[in-house]
């Protein structure tokens, strides 16, 4: 296209306009006009560009594609998106947790790993994280985690000491901690990490009958990591390089794809399993429940406006669909209530009219109104109605992603199991699952985090913590730092 060809530029309401360059004055060196209202359009426009960052998650990127069927797990869900032979369109946003938006996404830290399915019931967002387990298991915890995470009031930075002052208070957070200063802690880029559910979701299938899942979508580009010194190079090179990995690879058409496997556990074997099988911090070992293959994810379609389709994605683990419930993880449910409002905020009430977050099929809702509404709304405005309005049908779609609790209102930890420790699963982690190269990595990469300004008393109740972990990987890691 040469320039004669360019469209003629317009204003917001598009109306040409005569200069991209010149601003309306008084002769060529005299005052400007204020009645230069496009020159005010401008202005005004660029002042509003930025919307408030997401407060966890705020720096990351995405891509669209597809996810189809392989198998039949139809026993298990009577979900459409995971009927034989389904395919569904998906987006997905990878993130860094602490950073701010502009931050590297070389930092360690666990990566978002956030699904948008366009279902035909409806969209379905599984907004996990590249890592199994979690920090913490009550989410009156997570904003002050969170805050230890992010910037010290007085000075503004980020503080070591901040972070192991509140994991060492907080032993549950062992086995995400072990996990995250091992190799996974940096991935290589983002399709070369795993992406998990993390917290236990049910299913339910269409006779009725519940199950308790977890889903484990494995990367098919196989696993890989950056050591520190990698990471902490390239932080400070090309701090967008998983943003520009994803989005290269993309436009190659090397196209990542994920293979989706589900661990199942009967619903009542819930009620008698040797570990709470909904405590965040904990995984259900393969060897007491195998995975099963569902499907396959593949990306294949680069955004073309990052701030429309990513930056305004808006991911809840809320949006469910028939045959997906959740389950009575503590975490999962305060997440229930923590996305829609922080999209309110973010984005305004009426974010789901903004196409990305548009499910594909059709919306009979009783919202009404509201800040940049655009979808038109016709009467009857209210239910019960007699006038031809939606109905919920109940025989249908019943609540049937249930379970049955009962007793005093109370402020407590879960019941313990047999198997309820913090560390012992951390432990399996360093002892069985590691070899003696990523242990010494491990044991390199937290020396180095705990003497990047960790101090007494800090320092030596990390150690313990490390002990209860692992007691060789303890007293290396006490060496590493003290000497001794
Ligand atoms: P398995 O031997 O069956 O599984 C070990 C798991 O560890 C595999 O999923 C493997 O993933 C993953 N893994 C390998 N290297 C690392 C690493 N450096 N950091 C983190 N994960 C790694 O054992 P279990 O199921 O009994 O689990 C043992 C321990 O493995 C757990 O305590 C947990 O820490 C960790 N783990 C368990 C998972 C689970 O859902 N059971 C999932 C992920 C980790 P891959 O095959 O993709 O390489
Ligand atoms: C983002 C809250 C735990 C994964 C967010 C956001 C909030 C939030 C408010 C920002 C949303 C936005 O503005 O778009 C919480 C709370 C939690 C919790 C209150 C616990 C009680 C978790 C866990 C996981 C997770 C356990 C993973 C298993 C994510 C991801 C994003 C996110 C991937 C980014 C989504 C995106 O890409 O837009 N969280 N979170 N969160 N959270 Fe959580």
């Amino acid at each position: 296209m040469n320039e004669h060809d360019s469209k003629p530029t317009t204003t917001d309401a598009g109306g040409p306009v005569s200069s991209d360059e010149h601003s309306l004055t008084v002769g060529p060196d005299g005052p400007i006009l204020l009645h230069d209202h496009y020159l005010i359009e401008q202005m005004a426009n660029f002042n509003r560009e930025r919307i408030p960052e997401r407060q966890p998650h705020a720096k990351g990127s995405g891509a669209f594609g597809h996810f189809e069927v392989t198998n039949d797990v139809s026993a298990y869900t009577k979900a459409a998106l995971f009927q034989p032979g389904t395919k569904t369109d998906t987006l997905i946003r990878f993130s860094t947790v602490a950073g701010e938006r502009g931050s590297p996404d070389t930092w360690r830290d666990p990566r978002g790993f956030a699904l948008k399915f366009y279902t035909s019931e409806g969209n379905y967002d599984m907004v996990g994280n590249n890592t199994p387990v979690f920090f913490l298991r009550d989410p009156l915890k997570f904003q002050h985690f969170i805050r230890s995470q992010k910037r010290r009031a007085d000075n503004g930075l980020r503080d070591h000491d901040m972070q192991w002052d509140f994991w060492t208070l907080s032993p549950e957070s062992a086995h995400q901690v072990t996990w995250l200063m091992g190799d996974r802690g940096i991935p290589k880029n983002w399709r070369q990490m795993n992406g998990y559910s993390s917290h236990t979701y049910m299913w339910v299938n269409a006779s009725g009958e519940r199950f308790w899942v977890k889903y484990h979508f494995k990367t098919d580009q196989g696993i890989d990591y950056l050591t520190q010194e990698e990471a902490d190079r390239l932080a400070g090179t090309d701090g967008d390089y998983h943003r520009r990995d994803l989005f290269d690879a993309i436009k190659r058409g090397e196209y990542p794809t994920w293979s989706l496997k589900v661990q199942i556990m009967p619903f009542e074997e819930a009620k008698t399993y040797r570990l709470n099988p909904f405590d965040l911090t904990k995984v259900w070992p393969h060897s007491d429940y195998p995975l099963h293959d569902v499907g396959r994810l593949t990306l294949n379609r680069n955004p073309t406006d990052f701030h429309t389709e990513i930056e305004q994605a808006a991911f809840e683990p809320n949006n469910l669909v028939p045959g997906i419930g959740i389950s009575p993880d503590k975490m999962l449910l305060g997440r229930m209530f923590a996305y829609a409002d922080s999209h309110r905020h973010r984005l305004g009430v009426n974010y789901k009219q903004i196409p990305v977050n548009r499910p594909q099929s059709p919306v009979h809702s009783y919202s009404k109104d509201g800040q940049m509404r655009v979808d038109n709304v016709s009467d009857p405005v209210y239910a019960p109605n007699s006038k031809g309005g939606p109905k919920a049908d109940g025989e249908r779609y019943p609540e049937s992603a249930t379970w049955s609790a009962d007793g005093e209102f109370t402020r407590a930890a879960y019941t313990l199991r047999e198997d309820d420790d913090d560390f012992g699963q951390a432990g399996i982690l360093v002892r069985d699952v590691m070899d003696d190269a990523q242990r010494e990595r491990l044991v390199s990469n937290v020396v180095g985090h705990l003497k990047a300004g960790v101090s007494e008393p800090v320092l030596e109740r990390a150690f313990e913590y490390w002990c209860n972990v692992d007691k060789e990987i303890g007293d290396r890691i006490r060496k590493g730092v003290t000497g001794s």
